[in-house]
């Protein structure tokens, strides 16, 4: 077993801490975020993600699991994970390395030759090449591991991950940093997850790749919503269609409201970016159009909400399903459904949002909004409903106990998850995106 530290407990440090702690290995969390230091070292998840609350509490009970705000703790370790964010830059597309910068600088002095840095965070290519001669000035070496992880899922895709990638550089010292990265994950190894072995920039693009080519499919569908839209056709029916072959697949091809999050957007507009620093801009200046689709959408939404309240919603009582970016997920960046709601209170909706776990997060970022718990308080004489974000609480409502609570029966399905036939037939007027 070894000792590892996790530079940065975020969404993604947190669990990967966690669970390489539950793989047997002892782990020092290092964050500079004191609050959140003293929540994880409670055992108490800082944000809200399935089953890290029960990994937290399983691992501290072995006192291999430890957090801290020194950096000098990780001279203990022998492989440092750096899990910093890399949010969109303020000024621009860019991806802000500010962070990763201060969290390898933060251990530099700490580190003991033969140690191996991994940095996990998503990176613009180029960024490993930069940190590696900064990491061997150390004694140390550097391997890049991008994550996968998903929200929601973000314990079960650390521990089965599909695949696990390494970059890292070539001669001896990259055989060495696949050994040392290897013992790391033994248990996921002797499980067959797949390995990819590959230098610095292909194991960075690998991830940015994927983050594009999941935005594309979602917005492939959504372009095809938009057809559908105008030609009266059902992308939902469609999108099934086209699934069943299974080169295409059907994964990813919801067609509604969007994407959203910590990580889509920004990472295709950081490749934007770095693509034409590189010179390569035309290569990926399709993600543009990717971009443009899917917000897009959350002005087609507001349109259809005007539309369904005959041209104005000045005034009206309207009810928003989902703050958060996705279901079983707090996180509230870039989230679509938040996006539209305070799209709607512009155009004069007496807008109430409600979210089982997201309302903390939605506060801070619109503050102007009214919240509301209760889901059936929220929908109590609502002059009109949006479903934006798919939680199952929502997914299963009954149109007969929901139609006797609001004010007037209109709702629109941000997420194609509602069955229009029985939502109709209850007496309510449904409309959606991509469907007659
Ligand atoms: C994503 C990647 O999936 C993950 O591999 C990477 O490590 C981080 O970014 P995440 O941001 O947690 O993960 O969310 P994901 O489940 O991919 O969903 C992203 C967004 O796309 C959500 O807003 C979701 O609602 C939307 N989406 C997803 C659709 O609109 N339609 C779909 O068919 C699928």
């Amino acid at each position: 077993m070894t000792t590892v530290s996790v530079i940065g407990v975020g969404y993604l440090g947190a669990v990967h801490a966690a669970s390489m702690a539950s793989l047997g290995h002892t782990v020092i969390g290092v964050d500079v975020d004191e609050a959140k230091l003293a929540e994880l070292s409670a055992a108490r998840a800082p944000f809200f993600e399935p089953g890290l609350p029960e990994l937290l509490g399983q691992t501290q009970d072995t006192g291999r699991l430890t957090f801290t705000s020194d950096a000098s703790a990780v001279a203990a370790a022998s492989v440092h994970f750096i899990c910093v964010g890399t949010p969109q830059r303020a000024d621009g597309l860019h991806a802000d390395l500010t962070y990763v910068a201060a969290a390898v600088d933060s251990i530099l002095p700490h580190l003991s030759p033969g140690d191996l840095v991994v940095g996990k965070s998503t990176v613009p290519v180029g960024t490993a090449a930069g940190l590696a001669e900064q990491v061997r000035a150390s004694g140390a070496e550097l391997a890049w591991n991008p994550e996968f992880l998903r929200e929601g899922k973000a314990v079960q895709d650390t521990l089965s991950p599909d695949r696990l990638v390494y970059g890292v550089p070539g001669g001896d010292a990259g055989a060495r940093a696949q050994e040392q990265l290897d013992e790391v994950y033994a248990a996921l190894l002797a499980k067959d997850i797949p390995r990819i072995v590959a230098d610095y920039p292909t194991a960075e693009l690998v991830k940015t790749a994927a983050n594009s080519f999941l935005a594309t499919k979602i917005s492939f569908i959504n372009a095809m919503a938009e057809l559908c839209e105008t030609a009266g056709g059902d992308v939902t029916v469609l999108a099934d269609a086209i699934g069943i072959d299974d080169r295409i697949g059907r994964k990813f091809l919801n067609a509604g409201l969007g994407f959203g999050g910590g990580c889509l957007p920004k990472d295709i507009r950081a490749f934007i970016a770095r693509a034409d620093d590189l010179g390569a801009g035309d290569a990926v200046s399709f993600l543009k159009e990717i971009d443009a689709i899917n917000l897009r959408r959350r002005d087609r939404m507001i349109e259809l909400a005007l539309d369904v309240c005959g041209g104005s919603v000045d005034g009206v009582p309207v009810t928003v399903l989902g703050a958060a970016f996705k279901p079983d997920s707090d996180d509230t960046r870039d989230s679509p459904a938040l996006a539209v709601a305070a799209g709607l209170a512009e155009h004069g909706a007496r807008v109430t949002v409600t979210d089982p776990e997201a309302i903390a997060n939605a506060r801070r970022r619109e503050p102007g909004l009214d919240y509301e718990h209760d889901l059936e308080t929220a929908l109590t004489g609502a002059g009109l409903v949006l479903l934006l974000t798919e939680w199952t609480q929502y997914r299963s409502l009954d149109p007969v106990a929901t139609g006797a609570l609001v004010d007037t029966p209109r709702i629109l399905d941000g997420r194609n998850v509602l069955d229009p036939a029985q939502w109709r037939a209850a007496g309510w007027t449904y409309r959606a995106l991509g469907r007659p």
